[in-house]
């Protein structure tokens, strides 16, 4: 099992960009193998997670070239797949296999979806009950992996009111109401990230999106076109919030997504009193990007708005530890999900704080963090192999005196390939070992 030691280091500064978006990877990937003609990637994330899901199309006869993060993709047409020799195993990755469950679930022939021990472990009836509903024939272990997708199935639009805010449900519904007889509707109870409908809007898909209300029509087709793909503000959160934290840090991002469904943990650390600022704001393909600043600032807490949750869900782990460099309480609430992500985030950042003796209290949807100094812990942190808890934790080192380690850190690479050599390069010490 491979681990973090990250030395105290109080410099941080220069000019990065951080790897391309993961969400969009995934779809670029998926949407260009269904299109009609040739797809040009560029900026792909080469991180393991985003290539669980074009080997997985590889594996369904779909041609993709790959040359470093530019990809090229043959695509196949809506109705070109072809039935998988073996299960396909989706690795980590949440999105991979929620997603394509949904194409899937529409296709002639049978397929069996499975994954790692953490994906093993995560819900999926929250796909299987809109799918069933849409006429697909799924068996699962009591809503858990394997899935086995009879397929052969004719499905039909249904109108869907999402009982969770998740885009990987949300983009599960819309991808099997491609394939549907009459109209998909999805009802949202919070906006969550928009790639789904932004892409197909680019592949020529019409996708009516009216407030909370999602609608496309099944039988029509994608066109191939060129993705830009941005640096994921995901990613870019965790420079965010060290160069936050850090003394004199000044650091500069660049061309990294703003879309307006991903944004909140730019409001959150504004709220805290962050000194950050967007600059160069430009779109492409469709999707907002900008050049963010970040310095060093006094970090106040705050209770995190409700609102704010689905728009920051994966970079909620990093502001944890924004929080407990703050002065005062940070309180989280509405944020349930986090328990059902790679790893129970809440309980495990809040096991991680404890070892670092930040004063705090786990709620059954949050956490309140009280802000604190980081002492020297006496054991090493486990990351449960959670890709998002190990580099938050590495971020830490910045605001300490003495050497953490933390356990599990394997995963890094499904989201952040070349997460130490940025981050040394802005000047942490991690190693790996
Ligand atoms: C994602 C949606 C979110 C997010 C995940 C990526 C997506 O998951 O946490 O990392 O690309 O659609 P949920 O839909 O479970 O919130």
């Amino acid at each position: 099992m491979s681990k973090f030691v990250a030395k105290p280091a109080n410099s941080f500064s220069g000019h990065l960009k951080v790897p391309g978006d993961k969400s969009i990877s995934h779809r670029s990937i998926m949407l260009g193998s269904l299109a009609n003609g040739i797809t040009k990637i560029s900026g792909f994330l080469e991180g393991e997670d985003a290539l669980s899901t074009l080997k997985a199309f590889q594996a369904m006869g779909v041609k993709i070239e790959r040359n470093g993060d530019n990809v090229t993709i043959y695509g196949v047409g809506l109705n070109g797949l072809k039935k998988p020799l073996a299960p396909l195993n989706l690795g980590n990755s949440g999105t991979s296999i929620r997603l394509i469950s949904g194409i899937l679930a529409a296709q002639t022939f049978a397929s069996e979806l499975c994954g790692d021990e953490s994906l093993s472990k995560r819900p999926m009836s929250r796909v299987i009950n809109p799918l069933t509903k849409m006429g697909a024939v799924i068996e699962s272990n009591d809503g858990k992996l394997p899935l086995k997708i009879k397929g052969g199935q004719i499905l039909k639009g249904i109108h869907y009111d999402l009982p969770v805010a998740s885009a990987q449900v949300k983009s599960c519904v819309l991808l099997a109401g491609l394939y549907a007889q009459g109209e998909t509707c999805i009802k949202e109870t919070a906006p969550t990230r928009d790639h789904t409908e932004r892409m197909l809007k680019g592949l020529g898909y019409k996708v009516g999106v009216n407030r909370n209300k999602i609608c496309l029509t099944g039988g029509a087709q994608l066109s191939a076109f060129a993705i830009q793909v941005p640096s994921d503000i995901s990613s870019a959160a965790f420079f965010m919030v060290a160069a936050s934290i850090a003394p004199k840090a000044d650091i500069t991002l660049t061309g990294v997504n703003i879309n307006p469904t991903r944004t909140g943990v730019i409001d959150i650390l504004k709220l805290m009193g962050a000194n950050l600022s967007l600059s160069n704001k430009r779109e492409i393909g469709g999707e907002l990007l900008a050049d963010i600043r970040i310095q060093s600032a006094r970090l106040k807490g705050i209770h995190i708005p409700e609102n704010l949750v689905p728009l920051a869900i994966d970079e909620l782990p990093v502001i944890f530890i924004a929080a407990s460099c703050a002065k005062g309480e940070t309180i989280l609430t509405g944020a349930k999900e986090l328990r059902v992500k790679e790893s129970d985030r809440i309980q495990v950042m809040a096991d991680g704080l404890n070892i670092l003796s930040i004063e705090n209290e786990v709620l059954e949807d949050g956490i309140k963090i009280q802000g604190g100094v980081f002492l020297k812990p006496n054991v090493a942190i486990k990351s449960h192999h959670d890709h998002r808890i190990s580099m938050s934790f590495a971020i830490a080192s910045l605001r300490c005196h003495h050497d953490i380690e933390i356990e599990g850190v394997d995963n890094v690479k499904t989201s952040f390939p070349n997460f130490v050599e940025l981050a040394n390069f802005s000047g942490m010490n991690i190693t790996e070992i």
